[in-house]
């Protein structure tokens, strides 16, 4: 039994998602349980480079977890063929120059989504890391989340019968930043630095859509800034340049409506920030982040229109919860152990940059239906020859 040492670049990993879901909830969790376990036995270990533009910082986080190693030298650490993989959590506009110095070092690369803000970018990277040979992967964490996983298991247990329709809300209030801090970095709500919650959640759409029901074939939005202006880190006043709210439609194969409302300027009443409703000829399921409950169609009620008396069903008691029968590991730590695996040993993995192409291809027909007002197909994407 042989334990394959990786050492890891971590860029961003000061940020929210680096830090929390990246290096804590992930990397050092895997080194915790004792690295990640091969078919044959072998053992995986990941052994990180924290890397940062500012040096307090990054030592400070790297001591905080025991982090021998840590660097505010980017290019030294890809000089470096220790470390073998780059990974990437800076904000978004960043992402695509320090991914292609990575793959011209020849590491394997494994980023945040969206891999950039625009498809030709996007396209471009997965080009230069699949005529470099490098492996590639983006994070799709949504796919491994508990309540998505039921309704995964739904599906594939034929329960829905025929699916009709899907409608997804996503969202949460936002705070100015005047009278209470934002809980989300100022970026965000600047087109100019990369926000906007089309280009930040579409990838998420397209990859959920894709995988659960059936290939994006068009896309209707409607964009908007509800908050002209917010107040940023410092206490200073911004613009608000980017939208922080979509209304869209998506058609899939096989006919499937998908309506989606994401926003950053509205308030939840619903079982979570996110949840997503799938109607069936045999029955319906709503799940969360977590988790997930149905309702068969012998089990549906009969409504009848009357206002003129109060409402005599509890529609809400009238669903089951579906039950864990397992237990779910963090989202994002599963991603990175099957990326580790198809780094050290090969094993399959599909959530590449290509993949995560699509996602920003999303985004941005969704920014062009909004500004001409109109339903926009979209096309297949190809590399090399090999549609996708
Ligand atoms: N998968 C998900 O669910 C999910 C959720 C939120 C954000 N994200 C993505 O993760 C990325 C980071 O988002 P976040 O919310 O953690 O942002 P953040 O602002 O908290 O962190 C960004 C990181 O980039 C670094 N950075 C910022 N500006 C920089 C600059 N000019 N030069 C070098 N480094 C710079 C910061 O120091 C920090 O480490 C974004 O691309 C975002 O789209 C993904």
């Amino acid at each position: 039994m042989a334990t394959h040492t990786i050492g890891i670049i971590m860029n961003g990993v000061t940020g929210r998602m680096g830090t929390n879901q990246h290096l804590i909830r992930s990397i050092l969790a895997i080194r915790n349980q004792g690295g990640v376990t091969l078919s044959n036995g072998d053992v995986i270990m990941p052994d990180p480079i924290l890397v940062g533009r500012n040096e307090n910082k990054i030592q400070a986080l790297a001591e905080a977890h025991n982090i021998s190693r840590w660097s505010t030298d980017l290019d030294q650490c890809l000089n470096d063929p220790y470390n073998l993989i780059y990974f990437d959590s800076q904000t978004t506009v960043r992402r695509a120059q320090d991914l292609k110095k990575a793959i011209a070092a020849g590491k394997h690369v494994y980023c945040e989504k969206p891999t950039a803000t625009s498809l030709e970018e996007s396209l471009h990277l997965a080009r230069l890391a699949n005529d470099a040979g490098v492996k590639n992967g983006v994070v799709q964490d949504k796919l491994f989340l508990p309540g998505l996983l039921k309704l995964k298991r739904l599906i594939d247990s034929g329960f829905f019968g025929r699916i009709l329709s899907v409608r997804i809300e996503f969202g949460y209030w936002v705070f100015e930043g005047n009278w209470q801090p934002a809980q989300r970095p100022s970026w965000n709500y600047r087109k100019e630095d990369g926000g906007g919650i089309i280009i930040d959640m579409f990838p998420h759409w397209r990859y959920l859509l894709d995988n659960l029901f059936g290939t994006v074939k068009a896309v209707s939005c409607l964009g908007i800034t509800h908050i002209p202006k917010r107040v940023d880190e410092l206490g200073n006043t911004y613009e608000c340049t980017a939208d922080d709210a979509a209304y869209a439609t998506f058609e899939l194969e096989g006919g499937i409506i998908a309506q989606v409302n994401s926003s950053w300027a509205v308030r939840v009443n619903r079982d979570d920030l996110f949840t997503i409703q799938v109607d069936g000829t045999e029955g319906s399921a709503v799940a969360g982040l977590r988790d997930c409950k149905v309702q068969h169609r012998v089990n549906t009620p009969k409504p009848v229109w009357n206002p003129d008396m109060p409402n005599p069903i509890n529609f809400r008691e009238q669903w089951q919860v579906i039950p864990d029968n397992q237990i779910f590991d963090n989202a994002f730590k599963v991603q990175w152990e099957m990326f580790l695996k198809h780094v050290v040993a090969d094993e399959p993995y599909t959530l590449d940059l290509l993949e995560g192409a699509k996602g920003t291809q999303l985004a941005e027909l969704g920014l062009l239906s909004w500004k001409e007002r109109r339903w926009v197909d979209v096309p297949e994407l190809s590399i090399g020859g090999v549609k996708v």
